[in-house]
């Protein structure tokens, strides 16, 4: 197992010290919009660095001013991440500080007020996509519905085994995902205790969304 994640089945919790510290003042409710902002995505990008770990590497040659270098550069699919709107566009800028060439696609869902299912309203991937490493990003994995149906719409498009990557989770959230994609590996900061009456992550840390944005 990697160091700075224990993994639950196909969960990995993300426990690097400085993960878990900031997501500490990410919950804290006196944390003020501006900080909010710069935590998740200070988050994002210790959790990227994490989740690229096993990414395979090819030898090449550099001439450095002294002598040529036997050296390695990542090999194979270039990366793709893909934020749920509109919470998972707080994480993107963490990502593209480490990895710069990554291509940004999105995904919009909303609940139908009926079935409350989640129905797609929005989807624009990168180009060759189904080419790419995909990590799926969105901070909050509470019933899990918004999360299985953006696996499943980059699946619609041809990505394999793409990644889901959350700041925090429940059981109930994780379960929805693994049992409609039994394929993807899941990357958390923290699995909390349980969904309220009202879908919202105990103890959690709030409206992801409001308090990225100050929309409340
Ligand atoms: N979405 C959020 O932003 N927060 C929750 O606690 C649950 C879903």
């Amino acid at each position: 197992m990697r160091k700075g994640a224990f993994r639950l089945g196909q969960v990995h919790v993300l426990d690097h010290p400085l993960i878990q510290h900031k997501l500490t003042h990410i919950r804290d409710k006196r944390t003020g919009t501006k900080e909010f902002r710069a935590l998740v995505q200070e988050v994002a990008m210790l959790m990227v660095y994490e989740i690229t770990r096993d990414l395979p590497l090819t030898e090449v040659t550099v001439e450095t001013p002294v002598a040529t270098a036997k050296t390695k550069v990542i090999a194979g699919k270039t990366l793709a991440i893909v934020p749920v709107l509109r919470a998972g566009l707080g994480m993107v800028e963490g990502i593209l500080n480490l990895i710069p060439a990554a291509k940004v696609g999105h995904i919009g869902l909303y609940r139908d007020p009926e079935t409350l299912q989640p129905i797609e309203y929005y989807c624009k991937l990168p180009a060759h996509v189904s080419d790419r490493d995909v990590i799926v990003v969105d901070p909050m994995l509470a019933t899990g519905g918004s999360a299985a149906a953006a696996l499943t719409a980059v699946k619609q498009r041809g990505v394999r085994e793409p990644k889901l990557m959350c700041l925090v989770a429940v059981p109930e959230g994780i379960a929805t995902v693994q049992e409609q994609h039994p394929d993807v590996e899941i990357y958390v900061a923290a699995v909390d205790d349980h969904l309220d009456d009202h879908g919202y992550i105990v103890p959690g840390l709030g409206d992801a969304g409001d308090r990225l944005f100050g929309t409340k």
